[in-house]
């Protein structure tokens, strides 16, 4: 039977590959790499290096496929639906790809950036693709570093502070839905819009609409929130990585100049942040 490896290489300094991931990559024969468009370039070559750096020449195949764009204007109730027609889109494209090229007894992998458990499809892709039946394999996990553990070793900070919880959440839910109620740490991915700016403590309620939005009202507005303190970081592990990290008011004005400059001089950004509530 078909055998597939989803290996996560880390969120960008080559020597964040594992051992294991090396181990996986050396036992592939066909690696499907889908280049995302506008990140294209970087993102495909890391893989590539990759490739070159750890599996001898002659040993692999490796196909090329476009993953299918992503509608990013749907918002509110068309959000779920949009990534739903997305994912299946991609479910045809991995479907084609592991039918027309992987033989029988080969075993083919996708490099995953970061970890493939942290906001990331292709899990839920293959097992798409499964469900329809069409063909069939076995597949393993094999972790990586996250862009998130990447950025607090890189800030020297834990993600937690003692006996108390983290969570994870995406910038547009922390612009709809306000500070997470229960929780002071968050880290924040997938932020097109920086919604770090409507936490300053200078920003008042009506302000980016935070008062507005329903959510946070329970857990109080801006100016409730006890100042806040910031560990950001963009292109974290690369050559191009910039950090920032203070009291939020100080260090927002500052994130937004950097990211705009850098978003300009490279076409595209992923950046990702620890929004820290300060504790009495
Ligand atoms: C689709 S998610 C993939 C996350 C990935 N699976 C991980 O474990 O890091 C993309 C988001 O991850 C974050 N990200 C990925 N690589 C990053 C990096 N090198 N520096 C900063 N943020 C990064 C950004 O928030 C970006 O918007």
């Amino acid at each position: 039977m078909r055998k597939i490896h989803v290996i996560g290489i880390g969120a960008g300094d080559p020597d964040q590959l594992t051992l294991q991931a090396v181990k996986a990559m050396k036992s592939t024969d066909v690696f499907f790499i889908l280049d995302k468009g506008e990140e294209k370039d970087d993102l495909v070559r890391l893989r590539r290096e990759l490739l070159d750096a750890h599996c001898a020449d002659g040993t692999f195949r490796v196909v090329e496929a476009r993953d299918p764009a992503r509608d990013r204007k749907a918002g509110g109730a068309d959000y779920s639906p949009a990534v739903v027609g997305w994912r299946s889109r991609r479910a045809e494209i991995y479907e084609r790809l592991v039918a027309d090229e992987l033989g029988e007894d080969e075993c083919g992998a996708f490099l995953v950036w970061g970890d493939p458990s942290l906001y990331d499809g292709t899990l839920g892709v293959l097992e798409e693709v499964l469900d329809r039946g069409a063909v069939a394999f076995s597949y393993d996990v094999v972790p990586g570093i996250s862009s998130v553990s990447s950025l607090a070793a890189r800030h020297r900070t834990g993600l937690n502070r003692v006996g108390r919880p983290v969570q994870i959440t995406t910038g547009r839910r922390l612009a709809d839905r306000g500070f997470p109620e229960g929780v002071d740490d968050v880290v924040v991915m997938l932020d097109a819009h920086q919604a770090f700016l409507q936490y300053q403590s200078s920003t008042d309620g009506g302000v980016g609409g935070v008062s507005g939005v329903g959510g946070v009202g329970g857990v109080g507005g801006v100016g409730d929130m006890g100042g806040m303190y910031v560990y950001w970081g963009a292109y974290v592990g690369t050559a191009d990585e910039i950090l920032v990290s203070g009291p939020l008011d100080e260090a927002a004005p500052r994130i937004e100049a950097l990211r705009a400059e850098a978003r300009e001089r490279k076409g595209w950004i992923m950046d990702t942040y620890l929004l820290r509530r300060n504790l009495d």
